[in-house]
């Protein structure tokens, strides 16, 4: 996934481009560049490496004149991250200039059709393709808006695209197909961008490309086509949150800033949606008539989204007896899912924009599903698409391990969880009653432990050298797991498994030696007793245990493990999203220790908008 931020206006604009760059480099950050239009001509200034770099040659934009231009920072899908790759692309002539996210499937043979035809290129990118492609309709083209038609209309993936011409220094042309492209609205400019941190500072009135929409944006108004080339009234949003939601305010990194968020962001996701005590999902269409007709339910997602899916399973099959099925969305769109008008397929994704998780849901929609999904970014392609959206309200995250919109989804997962149970009348009155007075304590328990941090932080001092780490659990503690083991891995770059406890002697166990980390979830009270046993069984073979409990059972864990990570007791439902942030501060503390690229990791971008 890639940013993008494009500006026309009176301003200077490559200083607001960097400075819109900078709010995206979460979405890739290995190279990045920018273009302006000054005098009829294009100036494209390219870096390989973090945004500083492109910063540093150009002062910070002030080198480089000219009031319209383009900038990008990438995550490289075709060809290897140095200056050449980087985007701005300019065509042959050097008369246009343009970014892009996504990838072009079909660049391969529009490149060699290029090519013989005598087009050179500079790059081994499939996004250059498109700007030569460009140069080339416009030489049969009346106009570039003309040009750009013909350019989509051969062109196949996915796309967003910001386009700027040494001959058209008035306008700037944006299209989108598939990756996310939003129009900024100032007084006297007008914007693109991937997401709308980039703008917030400039102006808080934005619109959503939709895809196969061109629009041709000037100082003074933006007008937006569809792919029959007829005009488009875009709705206006007003973006409601502050420029420093979208900063570090003081913290280290985003990362620890964001989980130190979480009880603010869980009241954000839990109490608009509770009113005297009852949960009220406003005009969510789930009827009795219609869960009770359901055949099947889906939880369709990727990475942490998943996570939340696989303790939504055991949650949702124990509160409502329905059966769950969870599935890694490129899983989903490749298995011929069984899935017809029967079928409920719940989609949770914190961007609403990656792109095996989008894909799913066309498959399953395609076949006839209901589609509900939890998401975080307000207008993301998934919540467009979607047949009902509860949104988790987290708030703009930019750190690329996620942290409160994993335990905002959990919290919104589990709203849905109660509700089914209360519309299906497998939960008491009463018992819904306390199920949703807890939730409503979860915030505060939350607290808590946050306040335990720095027992938290001791133990990464202790274990930040292991090169090896298990996550073992069972039932919610498994699943829990799995998202405790992919934080560590994906910040402190450690490799690590998550394993249900009852298997590991199965095989895995033979790899327990002296030493060993292994972090044992054992908050899941039915299961506490087969919990210590494991605990007990690695200990034998040499294990370290950092265990993972209630304050109710700490004692009783205390007499096997060698670390002991606590949270408050709560709900079976509820365990997680308090034992989640124990982890999470754990990764974070580790991957400090270690000097990693905490809120950057190597390799990793916040939404993969590609296969
Ligand atoms: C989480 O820490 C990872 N960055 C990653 O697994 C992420 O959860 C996954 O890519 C799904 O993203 P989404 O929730 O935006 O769809």
């Amino acid at each position: 996934m890639c940013g993008i931020v494009g500006y026309i206006g009176k301003e200077q604009a490559a200083p607001i481009l960097l400075d819109g760059l900078a709010r995206l480099e979460y979405r890739g950050y290995d190279s990045a560049g920018v273009c302006v239009a000054e005098q009829g001509l294009l100036h494209v200034v390219k870096s390989k490496g973090r945004l500083q770099n492109l910063c540093e040659k150009t002062d910070n934009g002030r080198t480089l004149p000219g009031c319209v231009g383009i900038g990008h920072t990438r995550w490289a899908t075709h060809g290897e991250p140095n200056d050449i790759n980087s985007h701005p692309h300019l065509s042959q002539n050097g008369r246009i200039a343009l970014v892009h996210n996504g990838i072009i499937e079909n660049y391969l043979e529009l490149r060699e059709a290029l090519e013989e035809k005598g087009i050179v290129f500079t790059s081994d990118t499939d996004s250059e393709v498109v700007a030569q492609l460009l140069e080339y309709c416009l030489r049969e083209a009346g106009s570039v808006l003309d040009a750009l038609y013909m350019v989509l209309h051969r062109i196949e993936g996915a796309y967003a695209l910001g386009i700027i011409c040494a001959d058209e220094p008035d306008k700037m042309y944006a299209a989108r197909k598939d990756a996310p492209l939003l129009l900024g609205y100032g007084d006297g400019c007008s914007y693109i961008a991937s997401d709308v941190t980039a703008l917030v500072k400039y102006t808080r009135e934005v619109s959503y490309m939709e895809d196969g929409e061109v629009a041709i944006l000037t100082r003074d108004n933006i007008t937006v086509l569809n792919a029959m080339e007829l005009p488009v009234q875009k709705e206006h949003h007003h973006i409601d949150w502050e420029v420093s939601a979208a900063e570090k305010g003081g913290y280290p990194h985003f990362m620890f800033k964001e989980i130190m968020e979480e009880p603010e962001a869980l009241r954000r996701a839990i109490h608009p949606r509770i009113k005297d005590g009852r949960i009220d999902l406003g005009n969510l269409n789930l009827t009795k008539e219609m869960l009770q007709g359901l055949r099947r339910l889906y939880i369709v997602a990727c990475g942490s989204s998943y996570h939340v899916g696989m303790v939504g399973k055991y949650n949702i099959e124990k509160l409502t007896r329905m059966p769950v099925e969870v599935t890694l969305a490129s899983e989903f769109r490749y298995c011929d899912p069984i899935v017809d008008d029967r079928t409920l397929v719940i989609i949770i994704s914190q961007s609403g924009e990656t792109l095996d998780t989008m894909a799913a849901l066309r498959e399953a929609k395609a076949r006839g599903a209901r589609i509900l999904s939890i998401v975080n970014v307000v207008g993301s392609s998934i919540a467009r698409e979607s047949d009902d959206v509860l949104y988790t309200w987290a708030g703009p995250e930019i750190a690329v391990a996620t942290t409160k919109a994993y335990s905002t989804q959990l919290a919104v997962l589990n709203i849905l969880t109660i509700e089914l149970a209360h519309l299906l009348g497998t939960v008491t009155d009463e018992r819904y009653l306390q199920l949703v007075a807890e939730l409503q304590r979860i915030p505060e328990k939350l607290d808590t432990v946050l306040e335990s941090r720095e027992t938290i932080q001791y133990y990464a001092s202790q274990y930040f050298n292991h090169n090896s780490v298990f996550f073992i659990g069972r039932n919610v503690d498994f699943a829990l797991g799995l998202e405790g083991s992919l934080k560590l891995k994906e910040i402190s770059y450690i490799h690590s498994e998550a394993y249900a406890s009852g298997e590991l002697k199965h095989g895995t166990i033979s790899l327990i030696e002296d030493g060993t980390l292994v972090v044992a979830l054992g908050t899941y009270g039915a299961l506490f007793d087969k919990a210590m046993s494991n605990v007990v069984e690695v200990k034998a073979r040499g294990a370290n245990v950092l265990a993972l409990t209630t304050e109710s059972k700490a004692s009783q864990m205390k007499k096997n493990a060698d670390g002991m990570l606590i949270i408050p007791d709560t709900e079976d439902l509820f365990l997680p999203s308090l034992g989640v942030v124990p982890l999470q501060l754990f990764a974070y503390y580790v991957a400090l220790q270690r000097g990693c690229d905490i809120d950057k990791p190597r390799n990793l971008a916040k939404s993969v908008t590609v296969e």
